[in-house]
């Protein structure tokens, strides 16, 4: 056991059975790797769920605290609604960008306001048209095709859809698509790439979310944290 009742190798080897009646007396949190997760681990340290020891390039991917009865795992962006929908976390934060791709069945919680980013729709420079409807039946890379796909359909255009899961401003440098669909956060990567938007497609923050079931067996815990995080929130802008 680490200092503060962090407990490192918390669920290695814990059967499967073990795991789950632990999950009735433990808060556990999903937190994504990347972008959102230092300001995660800091928010949530305001408001009491302290997760020191967590790491997101540690290779401990379940980090718990005994005393507090909160438990950490660490995922991928993308799997993070799968652990929150099917219940192997009972909360977790998440981008919107990334709940409107994947259509998991979790509830959304509060909007936490950072990570502001947008999808968006870009082309390199000299292949800009006049109008949106001039990029019919051309081909989009992104790393949301379902996003794109709900956005073109709504606008009547059709395009051809090819699936990345990164670096996606690559795909019109080499030919393989003559446009992207991806998201913008400081716009410095799509400037140095040479791409300029067409149009923006929606705006995303970090959200928390939390699994139905969840959330009604353990309604009093989780309830207390959303309004804690709303204070602390509220503090922070004021
Ligand atoms: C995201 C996105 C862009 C970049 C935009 O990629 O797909 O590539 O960030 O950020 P910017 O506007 O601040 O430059 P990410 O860093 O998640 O990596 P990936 O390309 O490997 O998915």
């Amino acid at each position: 056991m680490a200092a503060d009742g962090f407990h490192l190798d918390f669920a290695a080897g814990m059967p499967l059975a073990d795991w789950r009646t632990t999950m009735e007396n433990y808060i556990t949190i999903a937190l994504p790797k990347g972008k959102l997760f230092k300001r995660s681990v800091d928010l949530l340290a305001k408001v009491g769920y302290s997760a020191e020891g967590v790491s997101e390039n540690s290779r401990k991917l379940v980090i718990a605290n005994e005393e507090t009865k909160v438990r950490f795992i660490i995922t991928k962006t993308v799997d993070l609604p799968t652990y929150i929908e099917y219940g192997a976390a009972d909360i977790g934060i998440i981008g919107k960008d990334v709940l409107l791709e994947e259509q998991k069945d979790v509830y959304e919680l509060l909007d936490l306001g950072y990570g502001k980013c947008r999808l968006m729709m870009a082309v390199p420079e000299a292949k800009k048209r006049p109008e949106l409807k001039d990029y019919a039946h051309l081909r989009v890379a992104t790393k949301y095709p379902h996003c794109a796909r709900e956005y073109f359909d709504k606008l009547g255009i059709q395009m051809e859809i090819v699936k990345l899961n990164g670096s996606i401003e690559l795909g019109p440098l080499i030919g393989l698509s003559e446009l992207i669909v991806d998201i913008v956060e400081t716009g410095t990567t799509i400037k140095e790439n040479k791409l300029v938007e067409v149009d923006s497609i929606f705006t995303s923050t970090a959200r928390l979310i939390a699994n139905p079931v969840s959330f009604k067996l353990k309604f009093d815990r989780l309830h207390k944290l959303v309004k804690d995080l709303r204070v602390v929130l509220a503090e922070e802008k004021a």
